[in-house]
């Protein structure tokens, strides 16, 4: 059996989000004052504690939760957990005095440290590559107005099969993940393709809550980004396509309406394009 038809599980995309999550970001955890620590561990205990007394919990759903959190983590899917039902409320506390563009949750799948591709800003690909070919592009600026000469545009997605890679087996390393730099002017013209809708991995602890719980397991198609420029806040975000069947129905409520592209066709009708701006704000 060749890599290429390893169907993707969600035991092998929770490893790699675990350990991409510890390689990038757990050391800024450790500096949590203990104030801090015991206030909010308090509060959300005290928040379970009251959702126990006010339903009534039995024993059989208190096992039920603790076999569960067992396997969360056994699973390797506490990034995809809190990423998907926990992040978008950060991600709005964090950025609620922003004048710029608006900005959603990151989610476990970003890798520092992508090609700056050299083909143009075709993004790498497979040869074959499937979907509708995308051109993005747009303007940087600053909320003044001023373009942002040389500001980068990081963009990751998933394919049209809805994997990304480097968390799905047998694609290659950076496929459909690139660091663009804008020209002078501020612009920058990135040549993709369509991104499939994403459904979260359905084999795991994740996939288990949701089936247990009556939910769907789908994120509306997206493409994430990272938009920074010296002296300004970088912006993190997703866009989303105007159309999807999930884009007011996100598992991981991530979908804001200034968020909502609707591309179109290409004059050669091969494909289709979109324009959009992005507005940082001053550091
Ligand atoms: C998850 C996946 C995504 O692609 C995303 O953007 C957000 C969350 C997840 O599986 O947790
Ligand atoms: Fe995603």
């Amino acid at each position: 059996m060749t890599s290429d038809t390893v169907a993707p599980a969600a035991a092998a995309s929770g490893a790699s989000a675990t350990e991409r999550f510890f390689a990038d970001k757990a050391s800024s955890a450790a500096a949590t004052p203990t104030e801090r620590v015991d206030l909010l561990a308090r509060e959300v205990l005290d928040a379970v504690h009251a959702t126990i007394r006010r339903h009534k919990v039995t024993y059989e759903e208190y096992n039920a939760l603790k076999a569960w959190l067992i396997g969360v983590g056994q699973d390797g899917e506490w990034p995809l957990f809190l990423d998907v039902w926990v992040e978008h409320v950060v991600e709005q506390v964090a950025t609620e005095s922003r004048e710029g563009s608006k900005g959603s949750i990151e989610g476990p799948y970003y890798v520092p440290g992508a090609p700056e591709p050299s083909a143009g800003t075709t993004l790498p690909m497979r040869e074959a590559e499937k979907g509708t070919p995308l051109l993005f592009q747009g303007q940087v600026r600053s909320v003044s107005g001023e373009p942002l000469a040389g500001a980068r545009v990081e963009i990751w997605h998933a394919d049209d099969d809805g994997y990304y890679s480097q968390f799905a087996p047998g694609i290659p390393e950076w496929n459909l993940r690139g660091s663009v730099i804008a020209d002078e002017a501020g612009r920058f013209r990135i040549h993709t393709v369509q991104p499939a809708p994403y459904q979260i991995p359905t084999d795991g602890s994740c996939g288990k809550l949701i089936a247990a719980a009556g939910w769907h397991a789908w994120r509306p198609a997206h493409l994430h980004m990272k938009v920074s420029a010296p002296g300004h806040h970088l912006v993190t975000t997703q866009l989303y396509f105007t159309g999807d069947e999930h884009v007011f129905d996100d598992i991981a409520s991530a979908v804001k309406p200034e968020l909502i592209l609707d591309p179109r066709p290409t004059g050669d009708g091969a494909g289709r394009e979109v324009t959009y701006d992005f507005v940082l704000d001053p550091a």
